[in-house]
């Protein structure tokens, strides 16, 4: 009979809640206005020619790698972070390693590393979430081989000190560390470049987010350039679909696309939080473009009552330390002005207090 590997066997299915999605989906931290016009328009100029040819995803590594300001034998572009972790995995990863996970946290590290038999140790964050800088490393061995990190984090929003990251590649130098950007447009600092100081270091970012391009699957990995070579072999040579690929570089050329967007996820981001400060409702300070909150036993109704008024929030109540948590997407000046309405509303609904004068 056949028999997937044991630890494929032993894999929970990982699906998230993408049926219904009809609304305002502030559920999934994607662009919520989505991609620049201009790259819609180079979208509709695409030939069947040039659907017809396999992709060639080298050229335009070098234009992203000039955007890095790295070299392209630094950068490989990939189907998504999602992919980019899958392949820093199957390259640094054997059965016996051990990689370590800072928990709650984006669940892909946890799916691909636990896929090849490594065992996956999951360290709580600290207090509030903040980073647990020193109960990592207290757990780096000789088996450790990959030290997953978002940063910012999802779903908490909450950052890792740069200093604090460069200290964890440092002490584990027989790990592949891998930091992962996806919000970085959000927060606007960056380990980018740094393994030439400390050379197993990754950093991942998407395109997913910011840019407004998740359904067209991109993304990039980087890192010390014999490293992306050694990643490079687990790949297909045509993981990136030619469309994303011919999409890309109008993206990058549109940055004040970018910049317009980013500044007005950043202002509904404060606008919300100070929301939650005047009703008394805890949250995490984010440095992405959403917000998770406690609403305790009110977590349910407020979903509810989000999705009565057409807006969809994420559940996150599953994820280790987040019980009655709601992670709430920010989008434009309008999304935002209307997700603040329907909020205020559905909180009186449910019976939440306002615990300061507005
Ligand atoms: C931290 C983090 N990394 C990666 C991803 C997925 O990125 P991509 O769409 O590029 O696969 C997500 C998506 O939610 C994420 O939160």
């Amino acid at each position: 009979m056949l028999e997937a590997r044991e630890s494929v066997r032993n894999l929970a299915t990982y699906r998230p809640p993408l049926a219904g999605r009809e609304g305002l989906r502030l559920d999934f931290n994607e662009n919520t206005v989505g991609c620049s016009p201009r790259v819609l328009a180079r979208l509709r100029e695409i030939t069947a020619q040039e659907i017809a040819r396999y992709p060639e995803r080298e050229p335009i590594e070098a234009v992203v790698a000039d955007h890095f300001d790295i070299r392209p034998t630094e950068l490989l572009l990939t189907n998504g972070v999602d992919e980019a972790i899958h392949l820093l995995c199957e390259t640094f990863l054997q059965p016996g390693d051990e990689a370590l996970i800072v928990v709650p946290t984006f669940a892909m590290y946890e799916i691909s590393a636990a896929a090849t038999g490594a065992r996956v140790i999951s360290v709580p964050a600290d207090a509030d979430f903040q980073f647990p800088t020193s109960d990592l490393l207290s757990r780096v061995t000789s088996h450790t081989r990959l030290i997953a990190v978002a940063n910012p984090n999802n779903p908490t929003g909450s950052v890792a000190e740069s200093a604090s990251l460069l200290e964890i590649a440092s002490c584990a130098p027989q790990a592949a560390i891998l930091v992962d950007e996806a919000y970085f447009e959000f927060y606007g600092r960056t380990l980018m470049g740094q393994w030439r100081n400390v050379p197993n270091l990754f950093v991942a970012r998407t395109f997913s987010k910011a840019y407004g391009l998740a359904g067209l699957r991109i993304g990039a990995l980087t890192g010390n350039a014999e490293h992306i070579r050694l990643a490079s072999r687990v790949s297909s040579p045509y993981n990136v679909n030619g469309v994303a690929l011919a999409c890309l570089p109008t993206a990058l050329d549109d940055q004040d696309y970018i910049r317009r967007y980013v500044g007005q996820v950043r202002q509904g981001r404060a606008e919300l939080q100070q929301e939650f400060g005047q009703w008394g409702i805890h949250y995490w300070p984010s440095e992405a473009n959403f917000v998770l909150a406690s609403f305790g036993p009110l977590k349910t109704a407020l979903i509810q009552s989000l999705r009565a008024r057409g807006i969809l929030v994420r559940d996150r109540s599953g994820d280790y330390g987040c019980e009655g948590c709601v992670r709430i997407t920010l989008g434009s000046t309008e999304q935002n002005a209307r997700l603040l309405r329907a909020l205020r509303e559905t909180l009186a609904e449910i019976g939440a207090k306002e615990v300061t004068a507005k």
